[in-house]
């Protein structure tokens, strides 16, 4: 079967291409991925899969039965671009201005429609069913992973069971174009928001024995006494990190403001950890204002909860790449501090996140996610769709 689905894999790879690059011309924010929703209908269609469309809005659910009886296995990849001005100079660069695809998701989708066309050639054999999700709004919280699973996207419907495993890819710049990177157990962070804001009390900044608080000085005590909660409270073996990136206080060199405000954020690998470290989050900020005669406010806006492969699904990734690309293309990865709302999938079956390298240090494809240079080497979709639809096919015959 391996080399059935290469074959096809490079038959079908200008036809990827050429997918990746229209998506990538006409990049569209989250849940405003109306034309690129269409797209994907489009190209499933004649592929003889069950098409849902609107599902969270612009997502997009697919369902390809197979002749065989088994489990149903999900895969899934995000459609939203970033609000970036594009600084590339080929020729298919947005052509949305302030909208761009720096995170990858041209190719996520290029890759899962390019698996879909694969399956839908060896359906006969494929045992269960392949269900492909096309999910909006990955990169703005709330996201839309919660939505498309709250409209059923890993659920069981007539005959066919709920998915038995969910698997999805991120590109990634550092690792090279052919190398698939795994990771079993913790792999990507919870990612919150936190907001303080220091209320003391505005004066003459010669006079600040008149005034009840400095807010300045009170919002350099909060910064460096929070750092007391990832250094003394969390476990040592919970990656964690609190920054504030962003100190603002709208007084002057000879006036003392009202109020300061700082803006962080928290990430986590563990959920226990992260839901106590806000509970202290609050009562750090709060005691030490008071201890200084003023008062903090604390918010904290959840973003995505921390991503845990399931070990078995990512040692199942792992045989499954080596078989497919051979061992001297599948790495270990490190934990990566960037959040992903895959993780919902991953509370609802078991599964596994794994990366797929877009990087080449000799054709300069090297910029990092979220920059206005960022793109992929191409030849990476030589790899990800037929490496998608056989852990799919080898899963669904795993049973
Ligand atoms: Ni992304």
């Amino acid at each position: 079967m391996i080399d059935r689905i290469q074959a096809f894999s490079e038959e079908i790879f200008p036809e990827v291409v050429r997918l990746r690059r229209a998506i990538h011309r006409n990049p569209e924010l989250a849940f405003e991925e109306y034309e690129t929703a269409r797209l994907v209908a489009e190209t499933l269609r004649p592929l003889g899969l069950d098409v849902r469309t609107g599902v969270a809005r612009t997502g997009v659910v697919a369902t390809l039965t197979g002749g065989r009886p088994g489990p149903t296995v999900a895969l899934r990849a995000d459609i939203d671009a970033l609000p970036i001005f594009e600084a590339n100079d080929f020729d298919f660069v947005s052509k949305n201005p302030g909208k761009m695809h720096a995170c990858g998701h041209d190719a996520h989708t290029a890759s899962l429609l390019g698996a879909a066309m694969i399956l839908a050639r060896v359906r006969d054999e494929v045992s269960g069913t392949v269900r492909f999700l096309f999910q909006p709004s990955e990169e703005k919280i709330p996201g839309g992973a919660k939505t498309m699973i709250a409209e059923g996207a890993l659920g069981g419907s007539g005959g066919t069971p709920g998915a038995a495993a969910v698997f999805g890819q991120h590109v990634r710049p550092d690792l090279r174009a052919g190398k698939i990177g795994v990771r079993a157990g913790m792999f990507m962070a919870s990612a919150d928001e936190v907001y303080v804001t220091v209320r003391g009390e505005g004066g003459h900044a010669a006079a600040p024995h008149e005034i009840a608080a400095d807010a300045v000085l009170v919002a350099a005590h909060v910064v460096v006494a929070l750092q007391s909660v990832v250094s003394r409270n969390c476990p040592p073996d919970v990656p964690s990190v609190l920054s504030f990136g962003r100190v603002a206080a709208e007084g002057a060199a000879n006036v003392l403001p009202v109020s300061a405000r700082l803006e962080g954020t928290f990430r986590a690998m563990d959920e226990r950890w992260r839901f106590r470290a806000h509970e202290l989050i609050r009562r750090v900020a709060a005691h030490t204002a008071r201890a200084f005669g003023a008062e903090a406010d604390v918010e904290i806006v959840a973003g995505y909860p921390a991503l845990f492969n399931d070990p078995e699904a990512a040692a199942f990734v792992r045989e499954a790449a080596v078989a497919y690309a051979g061992a001297e293309h599948v790495v270990d990865v490190d934990l990566w501090f960037a959040g992903e709302d895959f993780a919902y999938y991953l509370r609802e079956a078991p599964g596994c996140f794994y990366v797929l390298g877009v990087g080449n240090p000799e054709a300069g494809i090297t910029h990092g996610l979220h920059t206005p240079r960022f793109t992929v080497d191409e030849d990476a979709l030589r790899l990800a769709p037929g490496f998608m639809a056989y852990l799919a096919w080898r899963r669904g015959v795993a049973g």
